[in-house]
């Protein structure tokens, strides 16, 4: 090899050695490992202008080791909880939106014969990574889990991570510049370090084969394998246990013979299924369904299903801020299950994982979410592959979790060719990385009449169940009985009717024939008006009436009703049951 060619490699091999890890797939089940918490007080920087790179905070040097004076302190900065969003933190953090850098100092001692991860549940919305004053990676998106090696990279004894954390909304991001939600910035879900052997189960899907309910399906990875491994899938159980041999990929797939009880609301049954192989165990619990539709119908192990559901953001709104702990969980979906719900829509991005495994156990199915709400930037060159990434993380995390029926991949956008292609593709994508379950979107841009609507999004002819937001009696007036509006949807398949509501402020009331007072008679009206026009939805299989909760939004403005709060909960932001709430728990109990 010529002298120059040697120099150009190792030029690049150089360059490779230092360029930040780009995003690893993460590994799965991460609270099945080897994990220690870095959740806790971090020293914090608001840096407003975004000029802490230029300044390299992530060094976080002392005036002595830079050799003058330096205009940032970590050790004399605020103090942030994480996990926890910023604004509902300090007062003044309240609207902010821009960057945040957190620190965190851990001691470590490595092992030979170990790796070792961070991995952060969630970062809204831009985050850049930081070891000890290298960059060592970043991630985009607000909702999703993501983490890097260090373990090449990590010291013994005391180490430091910064994170640089940006919630700049912007035209090109998913969500983009306006959405019906609060703006949370910061680390708003746990940060763990995960220890594991040199060759360790980096992943594996577990679930029922396909349409059987007598067979399971099974593929495990190993990472850090370059030769055949033997991997064991056991559900002690049932007394099943296959031992395979993975490819030179360090993969395997089976199916294997299993005698299972079903999971269903009714019995949420879960499984204790282990994975091991010669260097690394891990176990979970597992439940096995089958989710199918029948021309209109939708079949949960083969029957058909009525899904009473409700709609709910990831936030805790007697704190005013994002919902991250089991007790968040436990305290949202009790709400659920007490409105007589068997079902819950996740809007509009991946809840947390503690929230999907509350669920599960409580036997509450699912539809989650990527957050593609109404304005994306779809005609961008780098949308779709942002879109299916945040795709491929959702699923990634949430792959395992029976309670999950529906993936979502968008909510009220906007007919038109670059729309309808990125959806389509998003839906191919999603698709082939879980044939196992059903795909959705929320449609709202429909055909209307005084006495009609027609569906006519051809997207809807690409997804598996289709969801359509209405809202009739606050954002459309009655033009008609509502037991006289026809809907027209022309296609085949199940449908949700998954938002209708109005807003009305818990205590106020009055005339339930006058939408503009925020009474709570008028949203009961409008609860009972929305039930009576159900019958006349086609193939309806479910309905998720919008929300649960009152729920904070910038763009909620009148100040004696709303004060950035969406006002269309079921239940107030402290906690009141409204009058609408009757109504629904009415309505579902009458349902067999
Ligand atoms: C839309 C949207 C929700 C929003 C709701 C409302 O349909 O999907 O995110 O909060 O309507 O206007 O209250």
């Amino acid at each position: 090899m010529k002298k120059t060619s040697i120099v150009c490699l190792t030029v690049c091999l150089t360059l490779l050695l230092h360029l930040p890890v780009l995003c690893q797939p993460f590994m799965t089940n991460v609270a099945g490992r080897d994990i220690r918490s870095l959740d806790g007080r971090w020293e914090a920087i608001v840096d407003l202008f975004d000029r802490g790179e230029v300044m390299k905070v992530y060094k976080n040097q002392t005036a002595e080791q830079f050799g003058r004076f330096v205009e940032y302190s970590f050790d004399r900065g605020i103090r942030l909880e994480v996990p926890g969003d910023w604004n509902s933190q300090r007062p003044e953090l309240k609207y902010y939106e821009s960057t945040i850098w957190y620190k965190r100092d851990f001691d470590y001692t490595p092992s030979p014969d170990k790796r070792l991860f961070i991995y952060f549940g969630a970062s809204n919305y831009q985050t850049d990574l930081y070891l000890n004053g290298e960059k060592i990676g970043s991630h985009e998106g607000g909702f999703t889990p993501f983490q890097f090696e260090i373990g090449d990279k990590v010291r013994t004894g005391h180490n430091f991570i910064v994170a640089r954390v940006n919630s700049r909304r912007s035209p090109l991001s998913i969500p983009a510049m306006i959405y019906d939600w609060w703006n949370y910035g910061g680390i708003t879900r746990s940060v763990l370090l995960i220890e594991t052997p040199k060759k360790f189960i980096e992943d594996y899907t577990i679930r029922l084969a396909p349409g059987k309910t007598d067979e399971i399906y099974a593929h495990v990875k190993i990472a850090g394998s370059g030769t055949a491994e033997k991997a064991t899938v056991s559900i002690p159980e049932i007394g099943l246990s296959t031992t395979v041999s993975t490819d030179k990929n360090g993969e395997a797939e089976f199916t294997a013979p299993a005698r299972l009880t079903l999971w269903s609301p009714e019995n949420p049954k879960l499984y204790t299924v282990e994975i091991s192989t010669l260097s690394d165990t891990i176990r979970e619990q597992i439940g096995f369904r089958t989710i199918s539709t029948e021309g209109g119908k939708l079949l949960l192990n083969g029957k058909p299903v009525f899904l009473k559901g409700v709609n709910c953001h990831d936030e805790i709104p007697q704190r005013m801020g994002r919902a991250f702990s089991e007790a968040d969980a436990r305290m949202l979906l009790s709400e659920v299950k007490a409105l007589g719900c068997n079902f819950l829509r996740l809007t509009h991005y991946p809840a947390s994982e503690e929230m999907v495994r509350m669920a599960e156990r409580m036997g509450i199915m699912l539809w989650e979410e990527v957050p593609l709400w109404q304005q994306i930037a779809f005609s961008d060159p780098g949308t779709l592959d942002k879109a299916n990434r945040m795709v491929s993380e959702m699923v990634a995390r949430d792959k395992n979790r029976c309670a999950i029926i529906l993936w979502s991949v968008s909510n009220e956008t906007a007919p038109g060719p670059d729309r309808n292609r990125v959806l389509g593709e998003m839906i191919r994508h999603c698709r082939m990385l879980d044939p196992s379950r059903l795909i959705t979107s929320a449609f709202s841009h429909t055909q209307s009449t005084p006495t009609s609507l027609t569906l006519t999004d051809p997207v809807a002819g690409l997804v598996d169940v289709i969801g359509i937001n209405k809202y009739y009696g606050w954002y459309i007036p009655w033009k008609c009985s509502p037991k006289e509006l026809v809907w027209n949807v022309p296609f085949d398949k199940p449908v949700i009717f998954s938002e209708f509501g109005s807003e009305a402020l818990y205590g106020k009331h009055g005339d339930p024939n006058n939408a503009t007072e925020w009474n709570e008679e008028y949203q009961a009206r409008n609860y009972r008006d929305n039930i009576a026009m159900l019958p006349n939805i086609p193939h309806l299989v479910g309905t998720t009436p919008w929300v649960l909760f009152d729920f904070r939004s910038p763009y909620r403005m009148n100040g004696e009703y709303q004060e950035e709060w969406n006002r269309k909960g079921l239940i107030s932001d402290k906690g009141h049951r409204k009058m609408a709430w009757y109504v629904l728990k009415e309505y579902y109990e009458s349902i067999p």
